[in-house]
C-alpha cells in the first residue's frame, strides 16, 4: 500500500506533464495547471503560485476564437479578390474573416464557414441560354438554343424561336441560325434570278474586256510586223560608200525601190556587224529624215 503511494507520488508529475491532470479549461506548464485564456485573449504570463495567468486582449486584425494557451494570437484571413473573394464577415477578436465568393462566382474550395477559393460563372454565349442561374455555391448551367430558335446576346434567359415567314405570308430569305433570326421578304420576290443576273453580268463584262484585250494585241502585233517589215525594206536600201569609211552610214529610206530587195542579206549582215563594233548608224525615220543617233 505504502508502495503504491509513494509510485503515485512519482507517477504524477509524469501524468500531468502529459497534462492529465489538468481540467478541461487549464493547461500545464512548469510542473502546474494553469487557467487558459478566454476567446480574443492570449497569454501575456503564466500563472504562479501567486497569481494565475496573465492574458492580453487580441491587437487588430488577430484572433482567437477558443480558450487556449496560445502565446500569440491568430492573424486575420484576408479575402484576395485574385481568388474570387470577397469578406462576408469582417474579423473580430473571436472569430476569423469570413470569405465568400464575389459576384458571379461559385466557391470552389469551401473551408469551415467560408470560402476558400472561388471560380466566376461560365458566361451562356450566344446561341446558348442560362439553363441554371448560377449561385454562390454551383456554377451557372448553359442550354444550346434548339432547332429553330435563337439567342443574340451573352445571358440569354432563353432562346426566341425564329421568325416564321411563311405564316406571315412573306419569303424567307436568309434562314435564321442559333445566333440569329430568319429575314423575311415580300412574296415571289425575284431572287433567283436577281441573283443569276449579278453573276451574268459580271461574265459579260469580263469576256468584254478580255476580247478587247485579245483585239488590241492583235493590231498592235500586226502593226509591229507591219513595221518590222518597213525597217528591213529600209535596210535594203544600196550602202553609201563615203559613210562606210567614215563610220556613218544610211540604213532607212522611205523611197526604197523594190529591185532592191534581192540584195538585202549582205548588206543586213555588215549592218550587224558594223553595229557590234560600235559605230554610228544614221537612221532616216519617215517623219524625221537624217537624224544622227548614236
Ligand atoms: C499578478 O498579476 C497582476 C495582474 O493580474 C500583476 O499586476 C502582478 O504584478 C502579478 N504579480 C506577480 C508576482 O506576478
Ligand atoms: C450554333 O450553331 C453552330 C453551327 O451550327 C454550332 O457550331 C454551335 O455550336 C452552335 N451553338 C453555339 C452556342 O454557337
Ligand atoms: C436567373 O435569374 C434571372 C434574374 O437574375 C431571372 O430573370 C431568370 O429567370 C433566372 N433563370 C433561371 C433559369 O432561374
Amino acid at each position: 500500500m505504502w508502495h503504491f503511494c509513494m509510485w503515485m507520488v512519482y507517477l504524477l508529475p509524469l501524468f500531468c506533464g502529459l497534462s492529465y491532470c489538468c481540467g478541461s479549461k487549464e493547461y500545464f506548464i512548469n510542473g502546474k495547471c494553469c487557467l487558459r485564456c478566454s476567446p480574443g485573449t492570449h497569454v501575456y504570463k503564466h500563472c504562479t503560485q501567486y497569481n494565475s495567468t496573465w492574458c492580453l486582449p487580441c491587437a487588430r486584425k488577430s484572433f482567437i476564437a477558443y480558450p487556449s494557451s496560445l502565446p500569440e494570437c491568430l492573424p486575420c484571413n484576408v479575402c484576395h479578390p485574385g481568388l474570387g473573394l470577397r469578406t462576408v464577415r469582417e474579423c473580430t477578436p473571436t472569430s476569423d474573416t469570413v470569405c465568400g465568393p464575389l459576384d458571379q462566382h461559385y466557391c470552389t474550395e469551401t473551408h469551415k464557414k467560408g470560402c476558400r477559393f472561388a471560380q466566376r460563372h461560365t458566361i451562356c454565349r450566344p446561341g446558348q441560354f442560362i439553363k441554371r442561374n448560377g449561385t454562390t455555391l454551383t456554377n451557372t448551367e448553359c442550354g444550346e438554343c434548339p432547332d429553330r430558335t435563337f439567342s443574340e446576346n451573352y445571358f440569354s434567359a432563353f432562346c426566341k424561336p425564329h421568325t416564321d415567314c411563311q405564316s406571315l405570308r412573306l419569303q424567307e430569305i436568309t434562314a435564321g441560325t442559333n445566333t440569329s433570326d430568319s429575314e423575311c421578304g415580300p412574296r415571289n420576290y425575284p431572287r433567283s434570278r436577281v441573283a443569276g443576273l449579278v453573276p451574268a453580268l459580271l461574265v459579260v463584262l469580263l469576256l468584254t474586256v478580255i476580247l478587247r484585250k485579245i483585239m488590241k494585241r492583235k493590231r498592235d502585233r500586226r502593226r509591229e510586223q507591219q513595221q518590222n517589215e518597213e525597217r528591213k525594206m529600209k535596210n535594203m536600201e544600196p550602202e553609201n560608200d563615203n559613210m562606210e569609211t567614215s563610220g556613218w552610214r544610211t540604213i532607212g529610206d522611205d523611197q526604197t525601190s523594190p529591185t532592191l530587195m534581192s540584195k538585202q542579206s549582205t548588206t543586213l549582215r555588215q549592218d550587224n556587224e558594223a553595229s557590234k563594233k560600235g559605230t554610228f548608224i544614221r537612221v532616216l525615220s519617215p517623219k524625221n529624215n537624217n537624224k544622227f543617233l548614236p
